[in-house]
């Protein structure tokens, strides 16, 4: 028997649904359910074959939980290790050596020194900040955002210089990103899933929240889309995601990558929409049967990105070999 759990917080549609679909499909020797966890002793195996995992972004006791089980042989849906090591400055950053467009973007020094640090700290960072660099690379209206973290928390539009010393004042230690805007014609929000499962969502930020997936004349224009697929794919093996969403902003018909680092996407019936929910809700299925029948116990089953061999994969690794 492969069993598939799933871990989860506060959401009520989506993980429940889930379960239902992988059970409807009947498949021989596997079985979904909500995770149970009991004592948590060390590298002691879990039940599961497969885990989705929805919500130790916010519970750290979780995230541990799936590192075990992760070494003792789950297939852990997103890779725990990975996802802990992770955080947009980088996806940016991998984003343009896999040939991915991005805003330009800089990460700037926490406005308040992380606690227990003093000046001495930073000793290897030049002082001041040159500004007038920053400005003339990223330009105005900006956006900054935390290089970790989603749900449009500490967003921020800045307009000029003041504004963003003003908005940055206020930001504490979070370490933040400063971006150039994209002044979009289209926006899409992609769902990914392994085994390269994408659905594109027009998607309309400016709207309020509960009316971001209901867009007037999505665009028709296949070649973008494909393009948009394509791009989803490449980010999201590259940073070896499972189960991630992929936010597009096209400027003169160029996607340009906005948010890919959302290992656990709102999936709530009440904001994708009823048929979005039902493309999450098959594709999650089919995607964790695919896992658990791929499962072999006693090793890892983690998946991990490609963007090692690929980037680093280059016919000077030979010449090293001299
Ligand atoms: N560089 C940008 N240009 C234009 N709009 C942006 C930019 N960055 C963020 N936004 C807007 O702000 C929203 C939230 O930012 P995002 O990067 O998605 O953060 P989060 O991970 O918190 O969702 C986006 O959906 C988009 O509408
Ligand atoms: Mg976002």
């Amino acid at each position: 028997m492969k069993k598939i759990g799933i871990l989860f917080g506060k959401e009520n549609t989506f993980p429940q649904a889930f379960v239902d679909r992988v059970n409807s499909k009947n498949q021989k020797n596997i079985v979904a359910e909500a995770v149970s966890i009991d004592v948590l002793e060390q590298a002691e195996p879990t039940e599961y074959a497969v885990i989705v995992d929805r919500i130790s972004q916010d519970v750290p006791y979780y995230r541990a939980y799936l590192k075990n089980a992760a070494l003792t042989g789950t297939a852990v849906v997103n890779n725990p290790f990975w996802w802990s090591a992770d955080e947009k400055f980088f996806n940016n950053c991998l984003a343009t050596k896999i040939g991915v467009p991005v805003p330009n973007t800089v990460l700037l020094p926490s406005n308040q020194r992380p606690d227990d640090t003093s000046e001495q700290s930073f000793r290897n960072l030049k002082f001041p900040t040159d500004w007038g660099r920053i400005f003339d690379y990223i330009k105005f209206p900006a956006y900054m955002k935390p290089f970790a973290g989603g749900g449009w928390k500490n967003v921020y539009k800045v307009n000029d210089p003041d504004d963003l010393w003003k908005k940055h004042g206020e930001t504490g230690q979070l370490v933040m990103m400063l971006q150039e805007e994209i002044v979009f014609d289209h926006y899409f929000r992609c769902y990914y899933l392994a085994g390269d499962r994408v659905h594109v969502m027009p998607y309309e930020p400016r709207n309020p929240h509960h009316l971001r997936y209901v867009v007037d004349n999505p665009t028709k224009d296949q070649k973008l889309l494909e393009t948009v697929r394509e791009y989803t794919i490449k980010l999201c093996r590259g940073l070896g995601y499972d189960f991630n969403t992929v936010e597009f902003a096209v400027r003169d018909g160029i996607p340009i990558a906005i948010d890919f680092c959302n290992p656990a996407p709102d999936a709530d019936v009440h904001s994708v929409g009823q048929q979005n929910f039902d493309w999450i809700v098959e594709n999650a299925a089919d995607m964790a049967i695919e896992k658990a029948k791929n499962h072999k116990d006693n090793q890892m089953n983690l998946t991990w990105g490609n963007f090692i061999s690929d980037i680093f994969a280059s016919p000077k690794k030979s010449a090293a070999k001299k």
